[in-house]
């Protein structure tokens, strides 16, 4: 791939112009940002080793650290692994959709072996967005981790996208920002016992929590180490206004909110406030404040998946 100067962003339209700019810089081995219904991922093809590395070099992220697929449907998943009666009816239920599951690799799978990292398990996912549109349109396996710095925040804009990865990247497809705004559930499918690895806008009944208690010490998903998800300002959680030191940024939720300070969702909605999540902490980051101080946010629905982000935002540092 060429040296890169710059890092061109294009809205993405309906007659889909933009899937043909993208396709073509993908074609020879680069990588483009492209939204999904959960954040924004930094897409290449999936079978090209050029690509998988340029990935992992735009990102800094360590090649241990295994990648998602995305699939245009069921059947493209099949090709790649192999799934067992509940992993094929969780994906019949939820795909496309915010739902990733790791299956047993299919030996014959034509993949660029860093995409897994080198294993034998391969973690899919056919989704909603820019990145599900591409796969149906051009029925390639898309290898994509979160378009952001390792270690950073997700990126649910293109503003975003462009704050970590600008003149890492040639290309960004701006779709607005994404409607979830969390990363996709992780579900280990690959026995009978499910297991959630990461926790998202899907949550599937009978699945163990169990992995998601070892908190980092020998994960099962490797990026779920306790550095992740973190800005670089001491963040506290479960914090009360009138626990909020001077000069700390507080981010509220529904009633429990600060005059003067940034909220989550002012109704204390909590699909609002999964879509603001990032958003606020990228944004409470770049003020310079000593200290982000978030409400509590219930447990329920989505929740759990804001607790857990927020758990390691706090945990990072
Ligand atoms: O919503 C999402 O899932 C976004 C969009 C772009 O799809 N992607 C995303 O990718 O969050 P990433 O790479 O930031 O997080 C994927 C997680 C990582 O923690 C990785 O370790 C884990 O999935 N993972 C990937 N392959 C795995 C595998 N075979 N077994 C276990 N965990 C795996
Ligand atoms: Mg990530």
């Amino acid at each position: 791939m060429e040296p890169l100067s710059d890092t061109r962003i294009l809205t993405a339209d309906d007659k889909g112009h933009w899937i043909a700019e993208a396709e073509s810089v993908i074609d020879r081995g680069g990588v483009v940002a492209m939204a999904t219904e959960t954040v924004y991922g930094l897409a290449g093809d999936a079978r090209s080793n050029e690509a998988v590395a340029a990935i992992y070099a735009a990102k800094g992220r360590p090649s241990r650290n295994p990648l998602i697929v995305h699939v245009a449907d069921l059947g493209a998943a099949r090709r790649l692994g192999a799934f067992n009666t509940q992993a094929l009816a969780l994906a019949e239920e939820h795909w496309p959709g915010p739902l990733t599951l790791v299956v047993p690799l299919n030996p014959d799978a034509e993949l660029a072996k860093a995409v897994t990292a080198g294993g034998d398990s391969i973690a899919l996912r056919s989704p909603r967005g820019a990145i599900g549109a591409f796969c149906q349109k051009t029925r390639r396996p898309v290898a994509a981790p979160s378009a952001n710095l390792s270690g950073h925040v997700s990126a649910t804009t293109a503003g975003h996208v462009l704050a970590d990865l600008k003149g890492r990247i040639p290309l960004i497809i701006d779709s607005g920002p994404c409607a979830q705004g969390v990363e996709s559930t992780i579900i280990d499918a690959r026995t009978d016992q499910l297991q959630v690895l990461r926790p998202g806008g899907v949550s599937i009944s009978g699945a163990s929590t169990a992995a998601l208690e070892t908190d980092g010490e020998s994960p099962v998903a490797p990026g779920m180490m306790s550095r992740h998800y973190a800005p670089a300002t001491p963040l506290r959680i479960d914090v009360l206004p009138t626990d909020v030191p001077d000069g700390h940024i507080y981010l509220g939720f529904g009633a429990t909110s600060l005059a003067g300070h940034p909220t989550l969702s002012a109704s204390g909605d909590l699909a609002e406030a999964a879509q603001n999540l990032f958003d606020a902490l990228r944004s409470a980051d770049a003020q310079g404040a000593p200290g982000i101080a978030v409400a509590p946010i219930p447990h329920t629905g989505i929740g759990a998946a804001i607790r857990n982000r927020l758990a390691r935002a706090a945990k990072g540092r």
